[in-house]
């Protein structure tokens, strides 16, 4: 596995191998990822690995997707683990570059997903998907894949990615991967290490209200004011959870809806302590 730092060294790997090679043409999986590695992305880096001929998994913990209060400066580092278990699980290279790489001094160009930045996670956290969409959009250019595997669990994040990468007539396909759960229902993320004892069982609560609707989607309730309401006592259940947003939405607008159907998605965020959580399920 090779670990490549600029970009100019993740373009000459991606171009080389997808030259043809016996007369089968090379497909390019990409995982971006901020690093801290765990049992999602390693399902991410599974799916490129069937998915594609050579994978690349891209390690940057990206400054401009931090607001100013936000944990950026704290966010969990283990480049050496994340190495191994990429490496393990097949991929070709790892691209881990520095801040300076990505964003070089006096770098004045951002991607702006109008309206979708503004919704969901981007209403409480202003500039963070500019600064996804951004990161992301640096990426597809360096690495020109044919395919690039993002997590549902950020769902808002994938809206705003496709509409980023149909807006600029990108030729990456954007392909999501189910949420990974722990046993007891969490839903994976780099920011569980975070969590005492207490909050990761208050945490519970998410993953709760999001199977509450489910079951009631199951029974035949569709009105969003009667789901949202079902999530919301829950969480009321567990008072030191502080709700961000309960949501039922379209799930390529991120706009709401009044009436669920078919692929609308259910969203939560909450604070538990320190710690912003997210969850969500799309309904079927
Ligand atoms: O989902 C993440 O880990 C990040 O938002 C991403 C897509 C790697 C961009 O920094």
């Amino acid at each position: 596995m090779e670990i490549l730092r600029t970009v100019e060294e993740l373009r000459c790997w991606s171009r080389s191998r997808r030259r043809a090679v016996g007369g089968r043409a090379q497909r390019i999986g990409l995982v971006p990822t901020m690093g801290a590695l765990h049992a999602g992305h390693l399902s991410l880096i599974r799916a490129a690995r069937a998915a594609s001929s050579d994978v690349a998994v891209s390690i940057f913990v990206n400054p401009t997707q931090f607001g100013p209060q936000e944990d950026f400066a704290r966010y969990p580092r283990s480049f050496d683990a994340d190495c191994a278990l990429a490496r393990a699980e097949g991929a070709d290279s790892v691209f881990a570059p520095a801040v300076e790489e990505m964003y070089p001094p006096g770098a004045a160009t951002f991607v702006e997903v109008e309206g979708l930045s503004d919704r969901l996670d981007g209403a409480s956290r202003p500039g963070h998907f500019r600064g996804v969409a951004t990161v992301v959009a640096k990426l597809f250019v360096a690495a020109e894949p044919d395919l690039a595997f993002f997590g549902q669990k950020d769902a808002a994040q994938v809206a705003v990615l496709k509409r980023m990468t149909a807006d600029l007539r990108l030729a990456t396909e954007i392909v999501v991967c189910r949420i990974v759960r722990d046993a007891d229902g969490l839903a994976l993320s780099s920011r569980n290490a975070y969590l005492s004892g207490e909050e990761r069982r208050q945490a519970l609560a998410l993953s709760r209200a999001v199977r509450r609707v489910e079951e009631f989607v199951a029974a035949g309730e569709r009105r969003s004011c009667a789901l949202i309401a079902q999530a919301r006592d829950i969480f009321a259940a567990e008072p030191q959870v502080r709700v961000d947003y309960v949501a039922l939405v379209d799930w390529a607008t991120l706009e709401p809806v009044e009436t669920a159907v078919v692929g609308s998605l259910f969203a939560v965020a909450a604070w538990v302590g320190a710690t912003r959580l997210i969850d969500n399920a799309v309904l079927g």
